[in-house]
């Protein structure tokens, strides 16, 4: 299997990219082949509503850092999006690559069933670390892009590994219950349970 891994934190050590390399670890050691990307690192701009991918391209008209992101994307088996919560939200800069995926739904995808230019059988995991110890709050971010990546983007399943009360460096890192919860996540992944 082939997992990518975003990592969507400014902070590339920090508590997301910690639960997300977790999770490739025990991915790798399962046998999978797993490739990290920083998206900090690279020089992109969110999608600029030209519908290009909508008409005249299949795929995503911008030619930036993103594009190979895009392309290894509709490679992956596994989608990995690591994010701290910022203001209840994704980072902008995992923000700003979910909406470049706008490019993979097909150009009539409001009024057919079958939305996406995505191969079947996808599965996408959100990681998402949120400095605030009380659960209930942010929880919804999690139904929102389940909600896009499984019923407008075609992915067959989309998994949440979330810490909360996680804020310092390395706070994560002292998480066993959500250090656990990322290895048993890929365990469950790559063995399609
Ligand atoms: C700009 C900014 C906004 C934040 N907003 C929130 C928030 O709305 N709720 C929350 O619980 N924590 C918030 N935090 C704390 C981070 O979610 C927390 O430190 C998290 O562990 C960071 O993950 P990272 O180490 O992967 O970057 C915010 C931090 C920053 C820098």
């Amino acid at each position: 299997m082939n997992v990518l891994c975003l990592l969507g934190s400014p902070r590339k050590n920090g508590n997301s990219a910690t639960l997300a390399r977790r999770f490739c670890e025990t991915a790798r050691g399962l046998g999978a082949e797993v490739s990290e990307v920083f998206l900090n690192g690279l020089d992109f701009r969110g999608c600029q509503a030209c519908f290009s991918c909508k008409g005249k391209t299949e795929a995503c008209a911008l030619n930036d850092g993103l594009s190979p992101v895009l392309k290894a994307v509709a490679e992956c088996d596994v989608l990995v999006m690591a994010t701290p919560v910022y203001y209840g939200e994704l980072s902008s800069q995992l923000k700003a690559f979910v909406d470049r995926t706008f490019s993979f739904l097909v150009p009539d995808y409001p009024y057919v069933p079958d939305k996406t230019r995505l191969a079947a059988g996808k599965t996408a995991v959100l990681v998402i670390a949120q400095g605030h110890p009380r659960e209930d709050l942010f929880a919804d971010i999690f139904p929102r892009y389940q909600y896009f990546f499984e019923h407008m983007l075609g992915f067959e399943r989309m998994r949440l590994i979330r810490a909360c009360g996680v804020y310092g460096l390395g706070d994560a890192e002292k998480d066993a219950r959500s250090l656990a919860l990322a290895g048993q996540t890929a365990r469950e992944v790559l063995s399609k349970a």
